[in-house]
């Protein structure tokens, strides 16, 4: 399959996330490109996507599949990502899944929330979520969050 991550990533924390992701998925034998776009302006105060600049809006259509990422901001959605969302066509896929990075341990710290939020905005855009995740930075369990969230992501492509 050919699949498309896309990935909102200041700290490189949700992009080193979605290059795990890659590497599992092209060593499955799928052809996979990894895109990062990022805040280039974060002004101070409440952040609302009318106020962020965004380096660039990589484009989500060609894909059989696609799998974004983003990151908790003031225990909701990073903005940057609703942003995007609203600057790019609907989707040309319905197979969609996705996950967010988090400081905190726990999903229930705001992850949850956020996630939610991402999945509705996605869905608004014709996706049917097909898996999703949360990874808590400071989780001493983070690497095996990160190695289970790939393998649910990988084991859906599988036929
Ligand atoms: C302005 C700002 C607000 C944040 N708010 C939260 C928060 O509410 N909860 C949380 O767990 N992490 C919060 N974080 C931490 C990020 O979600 C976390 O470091 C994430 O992994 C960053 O992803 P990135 O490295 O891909 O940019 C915040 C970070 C910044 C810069």
């Amino acid at each position: 399959m050919k699949i498309g991550i896309i990935v909102h990533s200041q700290t490189g924390h949700t992009l080193l996330v979605g290059g795990r992701i890659r590497e599992k998925l092209q060593s499955d034998g799928h052809e996979v490109t990894l895109k990062r776009f990022h805040n280039t302006e974060t002004p101070e105060g409440p952040q609302k996507p009318e106020n962020i600049k965004l380096d660039h809006i990589p484009d989500a259509n060609g894909y059989d599949a696609l799998i974004f990422g983003a990151w908790v901001q003031a225990f909701n959605l990073c903005p940057g990502f609703t942003l995007y969302l609203k600057q790019i066509p609907d989707f040309d896929t319905n197979n969609v899944s996705c996950f967010l990075t988090e400081q905190f341990p726990y999903k229930w710290m705001g992850g949850s929330l956020a996630l939610s939020k991402m999945k509705k905005q996605l869905t608004a855009k014709g996706a049917e979520i097909q898996a999703s995740g949360v990874i808590n930075w400071s989780n001493k369990k983070r690497e095996q969050q990160i190695d289970a969230l790939v393998d649910r992501f990988s084991s859906q492509y599988q036929t």
